[in-house]
């Protein structure tokens, strides 16, 4: 069964992930590459519709394997995906406060989000609390990860 680790943006999904296991798949990176562009070149050119098409059908074909995953924060929008993560994942939800995501985002310069762009605060933070429990719904694991240095994260997960 492949573990996956699932959270909004910011979280700290890809920086867990690989300090758990080096050879983990990043689905934001592997979706780059299918697209053939950046993810906000996507969402801009293409729309937000194409792509929660195209990273379901990563979602598929990822958890078919045993690795572990590092998945993009709107992975859990769709039923379909919400239901083959429960079955085929041991899923792993990092949890943190909106205003601590909204905090990393504004300082994060190099990761563009189309999300964290294209919304305002008020915005990001409906869409957060829209989310809060689809996450739940996935996980077998909920960590909150404010205040933990990732060593401390990486003890509590099973
Ligand atoms: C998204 C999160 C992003 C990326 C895309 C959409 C979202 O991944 O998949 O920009 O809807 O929350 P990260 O959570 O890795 O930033």
């Amino acid at each position: 069964m492949a573990k996956v680790l699932v959270g909004f943006m910011g979280s700290g999904k890809s920086t867990i992930a690989s300090l758990l296991d080096s050879d983990f798949q990043d689905m934001d990176s592997i979706l780059v590459d299918r697209l053939g562009m950046s993810i906000s070149d996507f969402f801009a050119q293409q729309g937000e519709t194409a792509f929660r098409r195209v990273e379901s059908q990563v979602l598929a074909e990822l958890l078919a394997g045993n690795h572990l995953l590092s998945t993009g924060g709107g992975v859990v929008i769709s039923a379909s995906n919400r239901e083959l993560l429960q079955q085929h994942g041991d899923v792993v939800y990092l949890k943190a406060d909106f205003d601590t995501l909204y905090q990393r985002l504004e300082a994060d310069t190099v990761n563009q989000r189309p999300l964290f762009l294209n919304n305002s605060r008020a915005d990001l933070e409906a869409i957060y609390d829209q989310r809060q429990a689809w996450y739940e719904e996935v996980a077998s694991q909920v960590i909150d990860v404010v205040g933990k240095t990732p060593e401390q994260i990486l003890e509590e997960i099973k």
